[in-house]
């Protein structure tokens, strides 16, 4: 079989307290001021300033950009990015969740590259990407989620159009710190992890999968069904958030070449519809996925369904194999709280009205089974009624 793997050339370092090297890793990346992009919630909770105390004893200046928004406006990217200029800054450094790491992908590209940044959506301009070019970016991921810091660019809301752009982008570092994620709230845990789930299973059952994309897919699985219900039992569980955050970027780099299918494709019209969190969009029709494609790909939803511990036989017919592999998700999704499609939506007819918005917005290239509107409808109507 022939893979395509897309290996992406970014660098990442991996371990708890790793963070602590954020400052000399930028020293020898050549920075001596950085703008530093995060949300207030990631201020709050501590770990900005501890971010910041590490690189200012490397020497290293800072300017800060507090205005990180979930799913990342397009005039966040332009404001951060004119302080950025103002300040004269050699590099950028996003500190948080797949807001702040996208946002500064965004900024980065901004720092070299004329505004706006409409003019970067799906490479609609040539970006300067060569590295004497482009100020570096260290991406620094708190949530155990997007992988962002795996992938080579940054998902953006177009306001005026009201979409998600891709803007290509890569990462001079990832500073990947498990301790960054303990005392995490729950919530962000699970739908964040939720996020990694459905990269790894949607690589994994991608009609683009590969031999490369498979290991990566399968550690990814396991390891978040083993470890995300310790880590909501127990936030402060070091093992568990670094297995976690260990998922997180291996699905990530699972998704370079297979990409995601049936669940982040309604997800992300979903969300945006009724202004869901990315994760919780994407991960909330995974387990009726999970059924809708057994019939095409038995074999590896029963792979998926058996690393997240279920038992099936080996004869196991397809229908029986969907099925255990939805009820093994969503069981997974009850024990741990993974919020209901029915608390975003006021009836399952609400849900069912963004179907045509689904089919017209997505092409579904990655499904192994053909996507009709009736399918659509039919995966959205389960999740409802789950
Ligand atoms: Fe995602």
């Amino acid at each position: 079989m022939v893979s395509t793997f897309l290996a992406a050339r970014n660098p990442i370092l991996f371990g708890p307290g790793v963070s602590k090297r954020t400052g000399t890793e930028l020293r020898a990346l050549g920075c001596k001021k950085v703008l530093v992009v995060f949300d207030k919630g990631v201020r709050a909770a501590g770990i900005v300033d501890r971010i910041l105390s590490v690189i200012h004893e490397a020497g290293i200046e800072t300017v800060c950009y507090d205005g990180v928004r979930p799913d990342p406006p397009d005039y966040t990217i332009e404001e951060a990015a004119a302080i950025g200029r103002a300040e004269n800054v050699d590099g950028v450094v996003a500190v948080g969740g797949g807001s702040s790491l996208d946002t500064g992908k965004g900024v980065k590209v901004l720092l070299t590259n004329p505004s706006p940044i409409s003019r970067y959506y799906l490479a609609h301009e040539d970006i300067r990407q060569d590295d004497g070019a482009m100020k570096p970016i260290v991406v620094i991921p708190t949530t155990a989620g997007t992988g962002s810091e795996a992938t080579p660019g940054g998902v953006i809301t177009d306001t005026k159009n009201n979409c998600k752009q891709n803007v290509p982008c890569a990462t001079n570092l990832g500073i990947v710190d498990p301790e960054l994620a303990i005392g995490l709230p729950q919530t962000v845990t699970v739908t964040t992890a939720a996020d990694a789930l459905c990269h790894a299973v949607e690589a994994f059952t991608s009609a683009e999968h590969n031999a490369i994309s498979d290991v990566l897919a399968e550690k990814a699985i396991a390891l978040i069904g083993a470890n995300l219900p310790r880590a909501v039992q127990n936030g402060a569980d070091a093992e568990a958030r670094e297995g976690l955050q260990l998922a997180a970027t291996l699905a990530g780099l699972s998704i370079m070449g297979p990409f995601c299918n049936v669940p982040h494709e309604i997800g992300l019209i979903l969300g945006m519809i009724f202004h869901m969190p990315h994760g919780t969009a994407c991960a909330m029709t995974l387990p009726e996925a999970m059924h809708f494609l057994a019939p095409v790909i038995p074999e590896r939803v029963a792979r998926v369904a058996r690393l997240l511990g279920a038992s099936l036989p080996a004869d196991a017919s397809a229908e029986t194999i969907g099925t255990v592999a939805r009820d093994t998700i969503a069981t997974l999704y009850k024990t741990v709280g993974f919020p209901r499609l029915s608390g975003f939506a006021k009836s399952k007819e609400e849900v069912l009205a963004a179907v045509p918005a689904i089919m017209e917005a997505m092409p579904f290239h990655f499904s192994p089974r053909p996507v009709t509107a009736e399918d659509v409808s039919a995966v959205l109507a389960e999740a409802y009624d789950r």
